[in-house]
């Protein structure tokens, strides 16, 4: 729906870097009335104040003053395939996997099946604002075709690849490889059905490393490789039980990370999921080889796996997104997975001499939420901000979502305030609508 070109009118908020722990002003771009001025081909053509807005911008004007525009969210690691077992009960990881996860995934043989979740899925994703995930389907090659069917039918920018996993007892025979030549196929064949059309990116991904051989590793490191612009996303030092079980096979390792590291797997484009129990030498690797980290707070805190160190990963000079994990975490609004990274950033935080504490701001949260997410994935060229020829995805987010919020809101003392309100009261609540290259593809029922 919607004519382009277009100019949105609203206030205005984007990001041109990490405003780091100290807010940088110089990071952010807020135009209290502001314009945003779409093409034809759904980019970006300019964004500024209203009253600055060229004359070879005008066009159809959508009004949603008194609304915040923001970049479209970017889930930094999610599993369309855990749609219907979130919110399962009283066991940490391991059991989790084995208990709820595994069946859950093994429907998604199914094509069908695989295709009505996956639109579930996106259309879920589209209700809380977010326009890009980096996604973990199942083992089964069907399942990252439904996936990138329905990602495609929406317009989406999507990354997504069949999960590898081959090695028992940590992954069940009926979720295994048939072997390693047929998994090496598939992805083959996968990533030249799928990799750069239209908005879709392909990932490698081994599922972790307790659940691949050790030729599986290798041959998933070499495929990487093999193609430049494809990447490689798997979980990485998520529980202390699970890295002491890897610690306990790769005996030549260093820690969990290194395991990783020793397969040839650190390199722009790979994205490594959690990263809670990492040490200062795995951080400075990840950071000199251009790793990325998904942080998942709602998930290691539902899975009890433990406390990621944000501060120490953007001082290391790690890119860092946000990620909901569901179905191990338990919401998939960004907002509410900000207001869970504040609470885990406190208490993280809580553990350093004072003098050296630091809290997530609402800035340094959007900013994670949008271009952290896009510099994690490596498509910041093409999305995350507002910056002219970007792929215009964004969200309209209602400063009265709720009483509460709108309360807070009214009385907040400057734009910051109102901003954190958002980021701790905030949910799907507060999405408006949802645009997709500059279309709305989500309009809230209400309004
Ligand atoms: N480690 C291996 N597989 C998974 C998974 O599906 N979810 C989470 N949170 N961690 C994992
Ligand atoms: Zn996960």
């Amino acid at each position: 729906t919607g004519e382009l070109p277009a100019v949105f009118r609203g206030t205005i908020l984007h990001f041109l870097r990490d405003p780091g722990a100290d807010d940088d002003p110089d990071a952010w771009e807020l135009f209290e009335d502001g314009a945003l001025a779409v093409g034809a081909d759904g980019t970006v053509r300019w964004a500024g104040e209203w009253s600055a807005l060229p004359e070879q911008h005008r066009g159809t004007v959508i009004d949603h003053r008194g609304k915040l525009i923001v970049p479209g969210f970017v889930d930094a690691h999610i599993h369309y395939s855990q749609y219907d077992m979130i919110a399962s009960f009283g066991a940490q990881l391991e059991d989790w996997l084995q208990e709820y996860v595994f069946p859950a995934e093994r429907r998604f043989a199914d094509k069908d099946y695989a295709e009505r979740v996956s639109g579930l899925f996106l259309d879920t994703l589209l209700a809380c604002g977010t326009t890009t995930a980096s996604v973990f389907p199942s083992v089964h090659a069907t399942s990252v075709d439904a996936f990138c069917a329905q990602a495609r039918r929406r317009g989406m920018r999507m990354t997504c690849g069949k999960v590898l996993m081959d090695k028992q007892p940590e992954a069940p025979d009926f979720l295994s490889d048939a072997s390693l030549a047929q998994a090496e196929e598939q992805t083959r064949q996968l990533i030249a059905r799928w990799h750069g059309t239209d908005r879709l990116t392909y990932a490698i991904t081994p599922r972790f490393a307790l659940s691949s051989t050790d030729e599986q590793l290798a041959m998933a490191a070499r495929l990487f490789h093999e193609f430049p612009g494809v990447a490689l996303q798997t979980h990485a030092a998520e529980s202390l039980p699970e890295t002491a079980s890897v610690l306990d096979r790769f005996t030549d390792a260093r820690s969990y990370l290194d395991v990783y590291d020793r397969a040839g797997m650190l390199d722009a484009r790979s994205l490594f999921d959690h990263c809670v129990h990492i040490d200062d030498q795995d951080r400075s690797r990840m950071a000199a080889t251009g790793a990325a980290i998904a942080f998942c707070p709602t998930s290691n805190l539902f899975l009890g796996s433990g406390l990621f160190d944000l501060a120490a990963a953007r001082d290391a000079g790690i890119r860092v997104g946000l990620g909901t994990d569901c179905g191990g975490g338990t919401s998939y609004s960004l907002l509410r997975t900000l207001n869970e990274a504040y609470k885990v950033v406190m208490l993280k935080e809580s553990t350093k001499p004072e003098d050296q504490r630091t809290s997530l701001s609402a800035r340094r949260g959007f900013y994670l939420a949008t271009l952290g997410g896009a510099e994690a994935l490596y498509l910041d060229d093409h999305i995350g901000n507002f910056r002219p020829g970007k792929e215009a995805d964004f969200v309209i987010l209602d400063w009265a979502a709720t009483p509460v919020l709108a309360r807070r809101t009214e009385v907040a003392r400057d734009f910051q305030e109102r901003l954190f309100a958002q980021m701790i009261l905030g949910d799907d609540r507060s999405v408006v609508a949802t645009y997709v290259m500059g279309r709305r593809a989500y309009a809230r029922t209400a309004e």
